[in-house]
């Protein structure tokens, strides 16, 4: 935890008073925006670069200046550095400190910039890592994700509407659908890359600077695609955390999505997965149990994504330009959702390879729940009868099938003629669910062929991720 003592205030010139204890406690964000550290002196390193190269400072304060970041770098890296939040932030904890060890030259360190220019220097830099971390996990969970959809290519398992048996779907192409959500996000978060990396150092506290700066080199030192072009927007400007948080947000209710289906299927009443001990956990009064907590959390995660989307669109709503502190509020969000997406990706790419899918259970599911109705139509359609029509007799066949507690390809003949003459002793072919599941071979059908065909496609986009 950061320390409150008497420092002196960087910007305290103009005061006679000191801070009220109250208000130190309230304003400071160090405690969290510490972890901005790494960001805030590459930036502070490439602004002292670019201040000597148009003659600002001398090579010699450049010099001073590079040693002393790098040295407080590795002190906060060992742990060792004391943070104090009566510096309010972790701009101001490291100037600070900068200037303790070398004087003077780290005085000049602040030229031609603002705290406004950098915390979002610092916040661009941070996501942009971030970003590309959650699309490193991403891309793992979907690489497990069409391992399995490859090996479950031809297993049959119900596929539902309403929560009821439906039709019957292959177990690959269902977990493909999942793979399908998860590479939209992927692209999603790709493209909210492009509006991150973009530079606002130099656009200084709103209204850019008097200094000879040279924006584009810093940028360049720095990794970003381009600068802002206004300074006013470059600095009031947190669209890049929404459209992250909100990518999140999507992402997360996808991850609920999977997770709730897991807690399903592992129930003793659906009985289609076991999720592998390593990510159950038992019941301290019930010794039967074996919990899917790991879907039920990253399922309850969801609505803290959700919230943090939420608070910044708040946060930003109604804002006057330029900079108000009220941004400082980005932070805590930012980093929540960063995290919370990071470790349910994880956990679950980790998972993944170690769930069971019970697929004789689920073939049996398939079979037994009158999923092939709809191809029983279909048939008679083929026979010549309207679809409607079609559609009447089969409702009647399962109708009386309920009642007798059979199966559809249990019914004899003569009492499928009975409903309808043009029933004939081929229909026994397309009541099995193979049959069902085969038939459906056009893009983006259910049959094995196709599923087989998506899984090389989704390989392929994996493999084009640079
Ligand atoms: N800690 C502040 C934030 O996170 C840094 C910027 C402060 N700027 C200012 N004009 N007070 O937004």
């Amino acid at each position: 935890m950061p320390q409150s003592n008497n420092l002196k205030k960087l910007w305290g010139g103009r005061f006679s008073g000191s801070t009220d204890s109250l208000m130190e406690a309230f304003s400071a964000s160090v405690n969290f925006d510490w972890r901005l550290y790494r960001q805030d002196i590459r930036g502070s390193l490439a602004h002292a670069r670019m201040l000597t190269a148009v003659g600002v400072l001398s090579e010699e304060e450049m010099h001073q200046i590079d040693n002393g970041l790098r040295q407080i770098e590795s002190e906060i890296d060992a742990g060792d550095f004391q943070w104090s939040s009566a510096l309010e932030d972790v701009h101001m904890n490291i100037e600070a400190a900068l200037t303790e060890r070398i004087g003077e030259a780290g005085k000049k360190l602040h030229t031609g910039r603002s705290r406004n220019d950098q915390v979002a220097t610092d916040m661009r830099l941070y996501l942009r890592e971030g970003v590309d971390d959650v699309c490193d996990v991403l891309t793992r969970l979907q690489r497990a994700l069409i391992e399995l959809a490859e090996q479950h290519a031809e297993d049959i398992m119900p596929g539902f509407t309403h929560m009821q048996s439906a039709q019957p779907v292959t177990l690959g192409h269902h977990l493909l659908a999942w793979n399908q959500m998860l590479q939209r996000d992927y692209e999603r978060f790709k493209d909210c890359r492009k509006r991150i990396n973009i530079s606002p150092l130099g656009c200084a506290a709103l209204a850019g600077t008097s200094y000879p700066i040279d924006r584009t080199m810093t940028a360049e030192a720095l990794g970003f695609d381009s600068v802002a072009t206004n300074s006013l927007d470059a600095v009031a400007d947190r669209d890049f955390v929404i459209e992250f948080n909100a990518h999140a947000a999507l992402l997360a209710v996808h991850l609920s999505r999977i997770a709730e289906e897991l807690v399903l299927w592992s129930s003793g009443n659906f009985d289609f997965v076991d999720l592998g001990d390593g990510f159950c956990t038992g019941s301290s009064i019930m010794p039967q149990k074996k919990n899917p907590d790991v879907a039920e959390l990253i399922r309850g995660k969801a609505g803290r994504v959700n919230g943090n989307l939420m608070a910044l669109l708040m946060l930003m709503k109604g804002q006057p330009f330029t900079y108000n502190r009220d941004n400082q509020e980005d932070k805590e969000p930012m980093f929540d959702t960063l995290d919370t997406c990071l470790i349910s990706l994880e956990v679950l790419a980790a998972m993944f390879p170690q769930v069971r899918f019970k697929t004789n259970v689920m073939h049996k599911e398939a079979a037994d729940g009158y999923a092939t109705a709809t191809d029983l139509a279909d048939y008679l359609v083929r026979k010549g009868l309207a679809f409607r029509d079609a559609h009447e007799v089969v409702g009647k066949v399962v109708g009386m099938a309920i009642l007798d507690k059979v199966s559809l390809d249990q019914i004899p003949l003569s009492q499928f003629q009975h409903h309808c003459d043009a029933i004939e002793s081929d229909v026994y072919e397309v009541l099995t669910v193979e049959g069902s599941v085969k038939a459906r071979n056009h893009i983006g059908g259910t049959a094995p062929e196709q599923v087989k065909i998506a899984v090389q496609d989704a390989k392929s986009l994996l493999a084009s991720r640079s």
